[in-house]
């Protein structure tokens, strides 16, 4: 009697918590979905069947009239959805201050690096490691660095001419070797290899960073839900196995420089060297190498991604891709052959296509941030007071859906059509604010975007300069997004192939 009452008792408690806990915003008087015991809103992503931004997705489409929606992560944990183009720029522009810092559980004692790159630090560590990088990526430095995507835009077309042809490639894994190159070379002045050398170490250890695994589900989970499972398993963002060899590429490459005296090297190694040096700082190697890091990490999985679903787009929209193609002609033309800094920011349709992939294809289909300082929730529906004062305490995560914003027709009519059109000078005026978010938004805002679409324009001019790319018979229709990483990556790959350009 006695067990079957203790374990009565048990179960009313667990019962008991799951609804305490599930209710939390109800309590509040803040619609939302109700959460499930441990998994909260997140079921389908727990059991790897749908990536986490999709459900955030799914809810934000349940509640139209709302501002934001009060959600349950993994284990019952409270979170706000932001609804609207408004809450957005509140979070992310306005109240600041209220909302600095990414939710990304990255353990300081486990790994120090990777506290270099602004997109994990936090607080003033943040302030001080983005203002050192900024400087990197001004519209002078980016001229500078681009003979280097210039060269590595070479290597890319004798792959493509004699390893390639016309036969099936996976697009995400091309314009990765690509830009890992092209980060080797501007960001450190070495040779990636990644298109002669299939065991290149940029190769073997950058695929140890991002491309999916059986393991991608936990480490996904353990960096944006359960920072103690990412204890428990020892999760490091950056694999101390890349960071060990990262801290003696980059070493081997300051000291050869040191002793050759050589500090004439437009690339942005020796640009943050300078930088240090100007305003009479100490030349902190572990800063520098964690500056390196970051743009390796940041620098080349973004703009490949971009670049294949870009390929993608023009593979099923044949018609955009004559006119992209009409465009890179002319003002190759114009440019007598030479691919110029100059010349790939006049090609403003590219760009515009550019934009319009990434508002279908965004590579962090979700941004999270946390709530850095206590902040009074506004009413959740317009016109309609909350029943009582909420005030969001710290730690409380808010999550900006943004593959939801980019696909919601109110914004974007017809959202799935692939229209660059939308991103004419003209309409990306007449757009409501924060209603892109390829780049986020604010303080936060992603500094590397130039040199992004640098590289990736470079890559795709010099790829649709000879060739048409279609879908290949291998290729999954409709693209799927693989359920379990942290980044957008398609499921099966992008398969395509090349046919050359008949030239008039
Ligand atoms: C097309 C390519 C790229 C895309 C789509 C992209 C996208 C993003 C997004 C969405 C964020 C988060 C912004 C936020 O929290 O509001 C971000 C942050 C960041 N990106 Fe990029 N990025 C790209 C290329 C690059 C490149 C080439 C670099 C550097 C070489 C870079 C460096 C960074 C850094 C350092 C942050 C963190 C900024 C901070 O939190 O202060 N990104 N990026």
């Amino acid at each position: 009697m006695l067990t079957f009452l203790m374990i009565l008792g048990t179960l009313f408690l667990i019962v008991f918590n799951w609804i305490w806990n599930s209710t939390y915003w109800s309590r509040q008087g803040i619609k939302g979905p109700m959460g499930m015991p441990i998994f909260g809103n997140m079921f389908q992503y727990l059991i790897g069947r749908r990536q986490y931004g999709l459900i955030y997705e799914d809810i934000y489409k349940s509640y139209p009239k709302a501002s934001y929606i009060g959600i349950y992560r993994v284990m019952n944990e409270p979170a706000i959805l932001l609804r609207n183009t408004e809450m957005i720029k509140e979070i992310m522009v306005k109240s600041f201050p209220n909302f600095s810092d990414n939710v990304l559980y990255v353990n300081d004692k486990r790994e120090d690096l990777v506290f270099c790159n602004p997109f994990i630090a936090k607080g003033e560590k943040w302030r001080v490691m983005r203002s050192e990088l900024v400087p990197m990526f001004t519209p002078n430095k980016m001229k500078l660095s681009f003979p280097h995507i210039a060269s590595i835009c070479k290597k890319l077309d004798s792959f493509i001419s004699n390893d390639i042809g016309e036969m099936p490639f996976e697009g995400k894994d091309l314009c990765a070797k690509y830009t890992l190159d092209v980060v080797a070379s501007a960001a450190y002045g070495l040779d990636g290899e990644s298109f002669t050398n299939k065991g290149s170490d940029f190769t073997k250890l950058v695929k140890e960073l991002f491309m999916p695994n059986p393991l991608s589900l936990v480490h996904t989970t353990a960096l944006l839900f359960l920072p103690k499972l990412g204890d428990l398993i020892q999760y490091r963002y950056l694999p101390e196995k890349v960071q060990q060899w990262f801290v003696t590429i980059i070493s081997k490459v300051m000291s050869r420089r040191r002793e050759l005296k050589d500090n004439n090297n437009g690339d942005f190694l020796q640009w943050l060297i300078d930088a240090k040096q100007k305003t009479g700082e100490l030349v902190d190697e572990f800063t520098i190498i964690g500056h390196c890091s970051t743009l390796l990490i940041e620098g080349f999985e973004t703009s490949a991604s971009l670049m294949a679903y870009a390929l993608y787009e023009f593979s099923v929209n044949p018609h955009i891709q004559k006119r992209v193609q009409s465009e890179i002609d002319e003002v190759m033309n114009k440019h007598h052959g030479k691919l110029s800094y100059e010349a790939i920011l006049e090609m403003t349709y590219l760009d515009a296509a550019l934009y319009e992939t990434l508002r279908l294809h965004p590579p962090m289909l979700a941004l999270l941030k946390h709530c850095t300082k206590p902040f009074e929730l506004p009413p959740q529906f317009n016109g309609v007071k909350l029943r009582e004062k909420v005030v969001i305490e710290e730690g409380t995560i808010f999550v900006v859906p943004v593959q939801a914003v980019h696909h919601d027709p109110v914004l974007f009519p017809d959202p799935h059509k692939f229209d660059p059109d939308r991103f004419s000078e003209e309409n990306k005026r007449q757009r409501e604010n924060c209603s892109f978010l390829g780049f986020g938004e604010g303080p936060r805002m992603c500094p590397g975007m130039r040199f992004g679409f640098a590289q990736s324009k470079a890559g795709l001019v010099t790829m649709l300069m000879k060739y048409n790319v279609q879908l290949s018979e291998k290729c999954p229709k409709p693209l799927e997004i693989s359920p379990t990483t942290f980044l957008t990556t398609s499921r099966s790959g992008i398969w395509l192939c090349f046919k050359a350009r008949r030239l008039q």
